[in-house]
Order: C-alpha cells, then sequence, then structure tokens
C-alpha cells in the first residue's frame, strides 16, 4: 500500500515520523519497523510493527499533496461540490417556480360581467343622430360617456345587447342587417370609437350574436321568399301537407312568441292596449301558435321558432354557416372580446319534422326543436373563428351561450366530446328565483348540484342574476334581498354576470307604453342616472317611461349616500379580489329553509362567510363547529342593514344575530 503511495525515503533517523503530534494523536509511540531500501525506496512495515500507522509528516503530506494527481483530484471534488450546490439552489427555485399556483384569473373571471341592454343605457344627442338630436333611444355615443361609470363599479367586461338596424318586433332581436349599426342606436365609427375607449380603460365588450333567425326584412329572406339564388335555402321552408283538402302546416311544432296573440292583449278605452294575461313565453310554447307561417309568394311555409317575423336561418345550410361564420368574423375585426349566442338550443330542429308530443300541461315536448346535438357542432365552428382570433393576438376571445337547458346539457355547451366551446354557457337559474319559493335548503341544492357537475371538469361557473327576459331581481326578492342576492352571485365561485340598473336595485317598472311579447317592456326600461328629467337617461320622452321611483332610486343618489344598493355592489367587486373569493373552496356551514349560508377557505388567507336571512323573523346562528374561528368581523351587510352592528365590529361566530331578509359578508 505504501508502495503505492511512492512516498520519499524515510530514514530511521529521520524524526520526521516521530512528531510529538503522531505520538499525541496515537496516545502512544508508535513501533514501526523500517526494512533495508530497494532501489532507494525504505519499506516500512506496519503490519509487523504491533501499532497503528502513526500518519505522515506535516512536509510529507505536503509534497504528496502536490502531486498532480491530488491537485486535479482537489480541484475536481471542489467544482463538484460547488456545482452541486448550485445546482440544488437552482433545483430549488425550479420547483417553487413550477409548482402549481394559483393562476392569475383572466379578467372576465375576475369581474363581473355586465350586460347593457343598449336601447335602454344613455340616450345622447350626438350629432351623428339622424336628426342631430335625442331619440328617447340609447345609443352607443351614450354607452361610450358611460365607460367611466362601468370602470368605477369594477366591471371589466360589457355585454353588449343587440345594436343592429331592426323594425322592432322583439325589440333588436330581429335583425334586418347582421353587420350594421342600426341608426337609432349610431354608427359603425361610434361603435369602434366605443369599442376602442372601453379598451383603453380596460373594459372589453362581447356582443349579442343572432345565428338562429333573422328579421322577416332581412335581404336574405326576402331574397329567399324569391327564390334568388343563393339564398333560396337560407331559411326553412315546407310545402306543408294536405289534410281533408285543406293546407296545413307539416307538424304541430309551436313557436315561442305570439305575433298579437288576442288572448294575451286587450285594447283599452283610450285606443291603447293592456295585457289581460301575463305568460312568461321566453322558452314555452302554448301562447304562440304554429311555427310555420304561409308566405303566399313562395307558395310555401317558413318556419320559425320565435315570432313569425322572425324566419329561422337554415344553419343545415353551409352557406349559412358561412354567412354567420363572416358576421363573426365582421365584429371581432372591429375589436370585440367575444359573442354570446343568443337562443343557443334553439339553433337546430329535426330533419325528419316528427310532431312533438302534447303534455298534460298544454304546452308540447321539446324533443325535436330544442337542443339537438346539431346545436354543439355549430358552436364549435363559432368556437374555431374565436379561435382563430386568440391565436393571432394572445388575447382570449369569450364565447357566452344563453339557453334554458338542464345541468347535463349545461354542460355540454363547455365540452362536448372533448372539444371545449363557451367559456360561458350562462347559467340561468337564479333569474327564475323569487321570494316565495326561494328557501335556503332550495338555494343550496341548485348552487351545489351545478358546482359539483362543473368544478370537477374545470369549468368555470357563472350566475346570472337577470336579464332583459326576466323580471328584475330585485322586484322578484325584495330590496333588501336584492343585495343579499348580489352577494351571494358575487361570492360564490365563478363569474357573476349583472343586468344593468341591479347595482341601484332597479325594480320592474309598471309603466309601458307598448305591449311587448312577453310583456317585457317592465325590466327593460332606461337606466336611472340621477333625479333629473327622465331620469338622466335623455332628453326628451324615452322609448319606455322611465320607472317612477327613480326620485330615490338613481346613481347619483346613491353616489351620494352613505350607504346604497350602489355601495354594496362596489364593495363586492373589491371583496372578490380577496384570494378566498377568487381561488377559495366553498362549504356550507348552515343552511335551514329560511338561512343560506356558505364560507369560501383559502388557506394561509383570511376566509368569507356569506350569511343570508331570507325569513320574516330574526334567526341566531351558531355557525362554529365547522372550521370556522371563534371570531367574526362583518365586512359588508345590505342597505338598510340592522344598526346593532357595524362594518369593521367583531361578533362571535357561536351566535350571529342575522334580521329577517338580512345578509351578511363575514370575514375571519
Ligand atoms: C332570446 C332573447 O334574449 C330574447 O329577448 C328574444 O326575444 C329571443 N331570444 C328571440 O330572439
Amino acid at each position: 500500500m505504501l508502495e503505492d503511495l511512492k512516498a520519499p525515503v524515510a530514514t530511521a533517523e529521520d524524526d520526521s515520523l516521530d512528531t510529538d503530534d503522531s505520538k499525541q494523536v496515537l496516545g502512544r509511540e508508535p513501533k514501526v519497523k523500517y526494512e533495508p531500501a530497494k532501489n532507494g525506496v525504505t519499506v516500512v512495515d506496519i503490519e509487523n510493527s504491533g501499532s497503528g500507522f502513526a500518519g505522515l509528516g506535516k512536509e510529507e503530506l505536503m509534497k504528496i499533496a502536490n502531486q498532480p494527481f491530488w491537485v486535479r483530484l482537489r480541484w475536481t471534488l471542489f467544482i463538484l461540490f460547488w456545482l452541486s450546490w448550485i445546482g440544488m439552489i437552482a433545483g430549488a427555485i425550479g420547483i417553487i417556480v413550477i409548482t402549481p399556483k394559483c393562476s392569475p384569473r383572466p379578467v372576465w373571471q375576475k369581474y363581473p360581467v355586465y350586460q347593457v341592454f343598449s336601447k335602454s343605457y344613455q340616450d345622447t344627442d350626438f350629432t351623428s343622430r339622424p336628426n342631430g338630436q335625442s331619440s328617447g333611444i340609447g345609443d352607443l355615443e351614450g354607452i361610450r360617456q358611460r365607460i367611466p361609470y362601468l370602470v368605477d363599479l369594477g366591471v371589466k367586461t360589457i355585454g353588449l345587447s343587440v345594436i343592429f338596424p331592426s323594425p322592432m318586433k322583439d325589440v333588436g332581436y330581429d335583425i334586418s342587417d347582421f353587420m350594421q349599426v342600426g341608426e337609432e342606436y349610431g354608427t359603425l365609427d361610434e361603435f369602434d370609437r366605443m369599442v376602442k375607449e372601453a379598451k383603453e380603460r380596460g373594459l372589453s365588450v362581447v356582443l349579442d350574436f343572432v345565428p338562429n333567425h333573422s328579421s322577416e326584412d332581412h335581404e336574405w329572406f326576402q331574397k329567399s321568399i324569391n327564390k334568388t339564388d343563393p339564398f333560396t335555402d337560407y331559411y326553412i321552408w315546407n310545402d306543408g301537407v294536405d289534410v281533408d283538402g285543406q293546407r296545413t302546416p307539416p307538424n304541430n311544432w309551436e313557436c315561442r312568441y305570439s305575433a298579437h296573440n288576442p288572448s294575451q292583449i286587450k285594447s283599452t278605452e283610450n285606443g291603447d292596449y293592456e295585457v289581460e294575461k301575463e305568460v312568461d313565453v321566453a322558452t314555452k310554447t302554448g301562447e304562440c301558435g304554429s311555427a310555420w307561417t304561409w308566405n303566399e309568394e313562395r307558395q310555401q311555409y317558413y318556419f320559425h321558432q320565435f315570432a313569425q317575423e322572425e324566419p329561422d336561418l337554415n344553419l343545415r345550410n353551409p352557406a349559412v354557416v358561412e354567412e354567420m361564420k363572416k358576421v363573426a368574423r365582421f365584429w371581432l375585426d372591429r375589436g370585440i372580446a367575444g359573442l354570446r349566442v343568443n337562443a343557443a338550443p334553439f339553433l337546430f330542429e329535426s330533419e325528419a319534422l316528427e310532431n312533438e308530443i302534447d303534455l298534460p300541461n298544454g304546452q308540447l315536448s321539446n324533443n325535436h326543436t330544442f337542443n339537438l346535438p346539431e346545436v354543439y357542432a355549430f358552436l364549435l365552428q363559432i368556437r374555431e373563428v374565436l379561435d382563430d382570433y386568440s391565436s393571432k393576438d394572445g388575447m382570449e376571445r369569450i364565447l357566452m351561450t344563453e339557453g334554458y337547458v338542464d345541468l347535463d346539457d349545461l354542460a355540454k355547451y363547455y365540452k362536448n366530446n372533448g372539444e371545449m366551446i363557451a367559456q360561458m354557457p350562462m347559467n340561468l337559474g337564479f333569474t327564475e328565483v323569487t321570494d316565495s319559493d326561494m328557501t335556503g335548503n332550495k338555494l343550496q341544492q341548485f348552487i351545489s348540484a351545478y358546482l359539483e357537475k362543473l368544478l370537477p371538469e374545470s369549468m368555470w361557473p357563472n350566475w346570472v342574476l337577470g336579464n332583459h327576459d326576466r323580471s328584475r331581481v330585485a322586484t322578484r326578492v325584495g330590496e333588501n334581498l336584492s343585495d343579499s342576492m348580489n352577494m351571494i352571485a358575487m361570492l360564490l365561485p365563478g363569474t357573476p354576470i349583472n343586468y344593468y340598473g341591479e347595482e341601484i336595485g332597479m325594480e320592474d317598472s309598471p309603466d309601458s307604453k307598448f305591449i311587448d311579447r312577453g310583456n317585457r317592456n317592465g325590466f327593460r326600461t332606461p337606466m336611472q342616472w340621477s333625479n333629473e328629467t327622465n331620469a338622466g337617461f335623455s332628453e326628451v320622452e324615452p322609448w319606455l317611461a322611465v320607472n317612477g321611483n327613480y326620485p330615490n332610486v338613481n346613481v347619483a343618489a346613491q353616489d351620494a349616500a352613505s350607504e346604497s344598493h350602489l355601495k354594496v355592489y362596489r364593495e363586492l367587486v373589491k371583496i372578490r379580489e380577496m384570494a378566498s373569493a377568487q381561488y377559495g373552496e366553498i362549504s356550507f356551514p348552515y343552511v335551514d329553509e329560511e338561512i343560506f349560508s356558505f364560507v369560501r377557505n383559502k388557506s394561509g388567507n383570511p376566509g368569507l362567510l356569506v350569511a343570508v336571512n331570507l325569513g320574516d323573523s330574526n334567526r341566531f346562528i351558531n355557525f362554529s363547529g365547522n372550521g370556522l374561528p371563534e371570531t367574526l368581523t362583518l365586512k359588508l351587510k345590505n342597505v338598510g342593514g340592522t344598526p346593532d352592528i357595524s362594518v369593521g365590529s367583531t361578533v362571535s361566530s357561536t351566535n350571529v344575530t342575522i334580521p329577517a331578509k338580512n345578509g351578511f359578508v363575514f370575514s375571519y
């Protein structure tokens, strides 16, 4: 072994191997035998020495240490040591970087979507109006001027209702030109200006898209009547059948809006009309009559899911699909961030034209005219159009769909056969909630079923409180609970989709200047901006009368008040920014017929508890034992909420008093 080392010669007289140090190390004198040198090398026999190795002397050690082999080895180990340190540090940083974190939410998820019903938002006397004056109809310039309000409100996505030329048989959903702006709304330049300015202020616009039907005034329909190609088959035509010598529609399919159904409307003495019977006709048959209307000129029936002035487009004709894609591109080119597909479940009907079944409630089944699988295939094509734009500039384009469908079908609007379709198939369940039928248990069942369907599939939830087809939430649930409904929709996982005016608690208006199909005017009345003439909406008489409550219920007043629905809304937008509201798990600590509550928890962050009393008497609830701490801090209460507790003060979670029709948001 020592031979291998080729250590330099050491002699018996050489005391370098017999230092005091080596003696100390071994604790006793080493007994080393030196054998005569061979070839100038002295052999040291340790084995036979009868003692342990005494170690090399310092000088010897240095000599060996300086040999190139050892120098190289030391350097190699030195470098390896530091390389592995650096590697470990880099690895640790890498792990931290790639560990799944709460990725930032895109704005359409983080902030509410706000539906602007264009005709009722803000009228201006912008000079491009036909006569350079206010018209009593909301316009694009009006929306542009209200962008600062929307910024202040904290919403980031505007859901813009129809703005297209229309004879207004279905308040604008009967479109006579898909690629133009109705003159009462302004011009394409004004549209561009509004979209551009919205973008500059961090807002994006998602536009109504109506592929199901056009107006009967649309050039396509007129040419289709005349069988002018390529428009001949742009709509759904049928000869009908002969029944006992009588020409009749091909089947029993019914439409959803009456043209002027006399059972609904009667004339009054002063020549006006009034509604005799209120029917919810947004999705129901039974009040409209046949979905087939005879056209004398073409000598055929045409099909219409809705009013007879709204013939259905034939989406089985690839040329029509191409037209609708062209429409989508036209508006995407003008800078919109997405489309809201109107009446999505109505896009296709069975080609075999089978009769629907007569149901005992007087309505028809929906087997052959509602939510056919072809709907998803069509929407997928629209998705592809949107994705083309996204891939070009990296900006996500949004697809929203409107449809009152069951949960299983709703989920397919997100993803069908593994293919992603819409980011926001609108969850319209809350639009049907009324005070009389709302219980804590029902709310929880509805919410849980929806979330359980969506969340495991990473589908992003949304909550629509109201729209232009449904009574306003403040009317349905009452003024106090309207704040609570906002608390619920804003703090559940997902995006709240609000209808203009919900932020100030606007209610349905009993005034109505004309009869709308479905009697929907009451919840489409002008936005209430101030207590000035016409609520600050228009300098001239508005197209629909302003709700008489506008002197009290308006933006300016609520902005000035120390507490208001508007302030509750703005605060909720802020609370939504909390990590627990964006990413937190949800659970329901206490629910019964009157009480509805949920918590949002994100570890390492303050949690949130929303607690609402839907009932008529005060309740004292023990929320403890549900992972909630002893002390809760009040973050928000509804307008007119109990003076007994103020925002910022604390309560014990073992006994939270929730007065009747009140809602609270606590943090902990
Ligand atoms: C759904 C729209 O929201 C509604 O207002 C309209 O009447 C129908 N589609 C028919 O277009």
